[in-house]
């Protein structure tokens, strides 16, 4: 019997090959395939007998997001126990963030530019074609350009902040990605206690030198947010379209794509604050309601007249004007959207023109590694520069 591998989203071929392949989101086990394979487009379903009930719509989906007066952000939806960031702002005392400015952007952006550049030198990328680690490569451009987006500095100072961030993320990755969340004298939890320490006690001695309202824990937990998302976001953005032959893609397309296939939130959640009516259903205070940037975007509904199945990295999805991309929630809505949306789209399309203009292959099969979000497990890519 032939051997029992996920089917395969996309396929590579490189220089006639074997094709190096990408999993298939939809045929993956655990939480991940449970929301790709609920029913779609039916408003509410329950999961078990009890809730949680996913929206499966976009109106349900933004209802559930937006109506603050039903719904309320879960405060144990991540496993971080540090609520010190909390001003009372919302309901649960989530802190509400405000958006980044277009200065904070183009500073963002400048950086970004500045270190992905300076990254690439390092990986010493030769003319026959470099092996790169997608996650790492972006690692260090990321971190560096959030940074000085957030807190307007650069140099040293700036780039011991963007490494102690990182170092919180690693050391958050352990307690997210357990089975069961640790206790509290675990060594993950000890590690990662140290690790935001460390990342606080330098943001203390910065933001005591300023006139700011700011705290340590609010722009250590921005900081982090934005780190992970887009170096995640923009591994995928290098992964997919290496495994898509047409070149002159419009970058813009390649990001709002790669944002569908692989949103860094495949779920968030609301807990209604008192019983609620959605639709037909009839929910109970304290249900649990998933929301799926992922299954959202598989609704042919918001993505019409496909040229391939919605299972296929396919940025010329988005050509038509009547088409909006970020129908399908990418970055959330209401009061806990995503304040970073302009610089994380900035920097998915730089990075999308960058890619645009390389020969990108995928150097090993990517498998979905769902312990933290959705991530590209390797993301081995070799990267040919155009011939002058
Ligand atoms: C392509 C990049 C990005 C995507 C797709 C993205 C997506 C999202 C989504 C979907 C949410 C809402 C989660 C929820 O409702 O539970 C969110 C929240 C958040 N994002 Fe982003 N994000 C990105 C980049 C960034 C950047 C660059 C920053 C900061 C510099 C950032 C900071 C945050 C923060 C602090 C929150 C929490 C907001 C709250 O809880 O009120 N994100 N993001």
């Amino acid at each position: 019997m032939a051997s029992e591998r996920p089917r395969s989203l996309t396929d590579s071929h490189r220089g006639g090959q074997c094709p190096v392949r990408i999993d298939s989101a939809e045929a993956t086990t655990g939480r991940l395939g449970a929301v790709l394979r609920a029913p779609r487009g039916t408003g509410l379903t329950p999961l078990g007998p009890h809730g949680p009930w996913l929206a499966t719509d976009l109106a349900t989906a933004r209802r559930v997001l937006t109506d603050a007066a039903g719904f309320d952000f879960p405060s144990t939806v991540s496993r971080g126990t540090d609520m010190s960031a909390s001003t009372g702002e919302s309901r649960t005392g989530h802190l509400v963030y405000a958006p980044l400015s277009p200065a904070q952007v183009a500073r963002g952006r400048e950086v970004f530019r500045v270190e992905w550049h300076r990254a690439l030198q390092s990986a010493a990328i030769s003319a026959t074609g470099s092996e790169v680690e997608a996650m790492d490569l972006l690692r260090r451009p990321v971190a560096r350009a959030t940074c000085s987006a957030v807190l307007d500095l650069d140099g040293k100072a700036r780039d011991l902040i963007a490494d102690r961030v990182l170092a919180r993320i690693d050391a958050l990755a352990p307690v997210i990605s357990s089975r069961h969340s640790p206790r509290p004298w675990s060594r993950a939890r000890r590690g990662e206690r140290r690790a935001r320490a460390a990342l606080e006690e330098s943001l203390a001695d910065l933001l005591a030198a300023r006139d700011t309202d700011d705290t340590p824990p609010v722009i250590g937990n921005l900081l982090a947010a934005g780190i992970q998302c887009r170096s995640r976001r923009g591994a995928w953005l290098l992964v997919f379209p290496a495994t898509h032959p047409d070149r002159g893609v419009d970058p813009d397309h390649a990001a709002w794509e790669s944002l569908r296939m692989a949103p860094p939130t495949r779920v968030t959640a609301r807990v209604t604050t008192a019983a609620v009516s959605l639709g037909d259903a009839a929910l109970p205070a304290g249900a649990v309601v998933p929301v799926s940037p992922l299954l959202l975007g598989r609704l042919a509904a918001l993505s019409p007249d496909q040229p391939v199945g919605l299972e296929e990295f396919c940025p010329e999805r988005w050509r038509r004007d009547d088409v909006r991309p970020g129908a399908r929630l990418p970055f959330g809505a209401g009061a806990h959207a995503c304040p970073g949306r302009a610089l994380g789209l900035t920097m998915l399309r730089d990075l999308a023109t960058w890619s645009g203009d390389q020969r990108l292959a995928l150097s090993a099969p990517v498998s979905i590694d769902q312990s933290r979000g959705i991530l590209p497990s390797p993301a081995r890519i070799t990267v040919t520069p155009p011939t002058q």
